[in-house]
């Protein structure tokens, strides 16, 4: 079988812990299946504590010319206040740019065995299996001018919401193209009556819709979007929409797993490449304590294998191995519930691992 390139980007805050268990459990994975290489570079705040740079040449190219990039996390509070350039979470900016990641899936799916977990009722969330396709290299995160400066004796800030028809046009395909191969219904968001940019993305998407007369497509405003996620989340299979709306509307959707814990994500290229990321961030607030749960990189490495390395048997064990965990009772601080077993990260990423094992052939 032939050998598999993964670029591993841990990163910062507990992107390092939680991304060792996703490679642990991809070990597991290969015991007598394919090969998986894997090579680590340093990335985020990490990268630019040691060479001054949170996205290093040799980084970059290492991801570029691996099959896939497991990224962990990238960026803390402090360096938040950093100016861009030394900021950890700016490398993963400008990785999604330069490798051209424009579509970047955000599945929500309520296991059942932690309906109990979530701030919102049982019978909301119960049976929710919904996609975010957040739109990742443009909107107002890339759009000039921006920055700040003074007129007329006040600082002013700026950013500038901006999208081609091009880049709408490609995202939608692959919205459509996602909604086909499910339930069929494809939600496009946006704020179209107030901004010229959406007014655009919604002519768009419903231009790219007759090449899809089988699938449902719906338009809403971001602000009802959000709240109809909340109130009949069932109702959606995939959401389309741009950059800074789908960063919002993922987080909220995270709530209704239980846990942003919970949530992997791709992030896909036109030639297929990909980046996997847990949808969590760094959490330097509970970074090395082994209170992570690293089962949003795990799934984000189950992404990697259905999408990139086209394995979707692997993919599917590894998916089960992370149910059964969860029907065993093992349960991380964040999903945590009452007569659950409270585990570390390190033990949640064991567990799932010896359920790979034993499945092995
Ligand atoms: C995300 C994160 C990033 C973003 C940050 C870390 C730059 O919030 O992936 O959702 O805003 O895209
Ligand atoms: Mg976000």
């Amino acid at each position: 079988m032939t050998r598999m390139h993964i670029a591993v980007l841990a990163g910062d805050g507990i992107g390092p812990e939680v991304t060792a268990q996703a490679v642990k459990a991809l070990r597991a994975l290969a015991a007598n299946g394919p090969q998986f290489e894997f090579s680590a570079a340093p990335v985020g705040d990490a990268a630019y504590d040691t060479v001054g740079d949170p996205l290093p040449e040799a980084t970059a190219t290492l991801a570029e010319r691996a099959d896939a990039v497991l990224f962990g996390a990238a960026g803390t509070y402090e360096s938040d206040l950093r100016p861009p350039e030394a900021r950890g979470g700016h490398a993963l900016l400008r990785l999604r740019k330069r490798m051209d990641l424009f579509a970047n899936f955000r599945p929500v799916f309520a296991f059942p065995e932690l309906l109990g977990a979530s701030t919102l009722r049982r019978e909301v969330i119960e049976g929710v299996d919904l996609i975010v396709l957040r739109e990742l290299t443009g909107d107002i995160y890339f759009g000039q001018p921006r920055g700040v400066r003074v007129e007329n004796a006040e600082r002013v800030g700026i950013n500038t919401m901006r999208y081609t028809e091009g880049e709408i046009r490609r995202v939608a395909r692959a919205g459509f193209e996602a909604a086909r191969g499910r339930r069929k219904k494809l939600c496009s968001v946006d704020k179209a009556n107030v901004l010229e940019t959406s007014a655009l993305w919604r002519e768009v998407v419903t231009e790219v819709a007759r090449d899809y007369p089988d699938v449902e497509l719906t338009h809403q405003y971001v602000d009802a979007a959000s709240m109809m996620l909340i109130r009949r989340p069932r109702d959606f299979d995939v959401i389309v929409t741009g950059n800074i709306f789908g960063d919002i509307l993922s987080d909220a959707a995270a709530m209704l797993t239980g846990s942003i814990g919970m949530l992997p994500s791709a992030s896909l290229n036109a030639a297929g490449q990909g980046l996997y990321e847990p949808v969590h961030g760094s959490a330097p607030d509970i970074a090395g304590k082994d209170i992570a749960n690293p089962l949003a990189s795990i799934l984000s490495a189950a992404m990697m294998l259905r999408h990139s390395l086209k394995q979707p048997a692997l993919a599917a064990r590894m998916e089960q191995a992370v149910r059964r965990v969860l029907a065993a009772g093992l349960r991380t601080a964040d999903i945590m519930e009452p007569g659950a077993m409270l585990v570390g990260t390190e033990a949640m990423g064991d567990a799932v691992a010896r359920e790979l094992s034993a499945m092995a052939d």
